[in-house]
């Protein structure tokens, strides 16, 4: 679907629609159109049947003869309260209403900043507009969503476009993502998942690739204990962006749990949606997307992203339960539950990535827990830190994209369940709590002084009904919600 920006004007042809804040005054453009169908918006507004409620459809067949095929009117609601997030569901709503036409024109006017408006209901569009069909070869062309022109007029199409611009990038971003974690799990394996991340070599961003050599010389006991019961070899990958002026400039760290399946090792998963597993590496594919993100909206900032990419499988030669593995900070853990692999690969990334880059501050991406989706469902993902500054932050950043986030307690009383009996600690708490156990696990890899925080993003990668942004699978969760923790903080 191409996405063009406009001036104000009369829609020839296909789908025209308009916006209506409450009150149900038209603007100008509006009005015309009304001429066009012998008044029948303000009758309809009249009589009570549409109110401009935010995102109330009305459906009005153009009249015979007209080329036009139908207006739809769609509701503002409370322009005050109209804002991008509200914007861009209305865009993605649009899409939907609209995806089997030929072409639609969405007339921009009536709310305060027409020009962000058009910029952001482009987005939700786009973002909606997004299928992972690859592999679909039956499909029936009826089936396949017809809508090749988006075309929005506004008063400034100019400003639009420009505003639109870096949306689009970080659009470029989550599509990255949903492409990487929608692949099934024998397409995208740490291998080929780096593979897959050279191609942002091509937007400017440096990406190193470790074997497992170089891992065991680096001592990281802990992640390659999680691969080694399997065919393909662990990997780490680095991505590197640098838009910062001094190049000299630490940077901040974003790390990705990259577990390309996980049928839970020897402690194996039941079979009934383990399918679900090739969506363990959701956090790697969110830390990679936002780095194709930042490159393509030329971020200032510099940003070290770091992914685990292991595949946690049970083999004659896969670790035990009960396992002993020194992790590369030196402290031994003992593996009890080879399903919770995601913490003994992530230690071993973070270690690497305070010794390595000295970062400011940490993030870290993981679908790390279950228990964090009993918690919370599918509308929050959890957050973990040992900084208050950094966690408002974050919050902040997710509420001003749509991806929330909650914030947990942590504390010795939760990091005591960890004592092992033989080793410094065991890698599974005792039961109650999962989420916060896990966090504690990893936070005894971070040095006092970084502030670091942990999002589970279990619950919210992968969507079997869709999202207001999102068609049904893959979400993307995390790009847009980082993207804007990095605008808004590090530029
Ligand atoms: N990848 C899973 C967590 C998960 C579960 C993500 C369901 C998405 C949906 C993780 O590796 C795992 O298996 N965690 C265990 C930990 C337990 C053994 C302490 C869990 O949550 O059951
Ligand atoms: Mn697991
Ligand atoms: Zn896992």
């Amino acid at each position: 679907m191409k996405i063009a920006f406009s001036k104000l004007d009369l829609p020839a042809t296909g789908t025209a629609v308009v916006l209506v804040p409450s009150g149900g005054k038209l603007g100008k453009t509006g009005t015309q159109l009304d001429k066009l169908t012998k008044a029948a918006i303000s009758r309809a507004i009249e009589t009570g049947d549409f109110k401009g409620k935010r995102d109330a459809v009305l459906n009005i067949p153009a009249p015979a003869g007209a080329k036009l095929k139908r207006i739809l009117v769609v509701g503002v609601g409370d322009v005050k309260t109209y804002d991008a997030i509200a914007a861009e569901k209305t865009g993605a709503a649009l899409y939907e209403h609209t995806k089997n036409d030929e072409a639609a024109t969405i007339i921009v006017e009536g709310v305060p900043d027409p020009a962000t408006t058009a910029a952001r209901l482009a987005s939700g569009a786009q973002l909606k507009s997004y299928r992972f069909d690859k592999y679909r070869t039956k499909e029936s062309k009826d089936a396949k969503p017809k809508l090749k022109a988006l075309n929005i007029l506004s008063d400034d199409p100019a400003l639009a476009k420009k505003r639109n611009a870096s949306l689009a990038a970080v659009a470029d971003g989550v599509f990255f993502t949903r492409d990487l974690v929608s692949e099934p799990p024998n397409v995208i394996y740490p291998e080929s998942f780096a593979a897959f991340a050279k191609q942002l070599t091509k937007d400017g961003v440096k990406v190193e690739v470790l074997g497992e050599k170089e891992m065991t010389k680096l001592g990281m006991g802990a992640l390659l204990g999680v691969g080694q019961g399997s065919l393909r070899e662990s990997k780490l990958l680095v991505m590197h962006w640098n838009g910062s002026k001094d190049k000299s400039s630490k940077p901040l760290a974003i790390i990705g749990k990259g577990v390309c399946f996980d049928s839970g090792g020897i402690s194996l998963k039941p079979g009934a949606g383990m399918w679900d597993m090739k969506w363990d590496m959701a956090g790697a594919g969110a830390v990679t997307g936002l780095m194709r993100a930042l490159a393509r909206r030329k971020s200032t900032a510099h940003v070290v992203a770091l992914c685990g990419l292991v595949e946690n499988m049970p083999d004659a030669g896969a670790q035990r339960p009960g396992d002993v593995v020194t992790s590369m900070s030196g402290q031994t853990i003992e593996v009890q539950n080879t399903d919770a692999e995601g913490r003994l690969v992530l230690c071993d990334v973070l270690w690497y990535a305070q010794q390595k880059y000295q970062p400011r501050a940490i993030v870290d991406l993981a679908t790390l827990t279950g228990a964090i989706i009993q918690a919370l469902s599918e509308h929050y993902a959890g957050l973990f830190s040992n900084n208050d500054e950094l966690s408002e932050k974050l919050i902040a950043a997710g509420q001003a994209v749509g991806e929330r986030l909650w914030r947990f307690p942590m504390g010795d009383e939760y990091d005591r369940d960890l004592k092992s009996l033989i080793a410094d600690m065991k890698n599974i708490g005792g039961g109650r709590a999962g989420s916060i156990t896990a966090a504690q696990f990893l936070q005894r890899f971070i040095k006092d002084n970084t502030p670091w925080a942990h999002l589970d993003i279990a619950g919210v990668v992968w969507n079997e009904k869709g999202t207001p942004l999102a068609a049904p699978g893959s979400t993307g969760y995390g790009v847009r919600l980082l993207d804007k923790f990095v605008a808004d903080n590090y530029e």
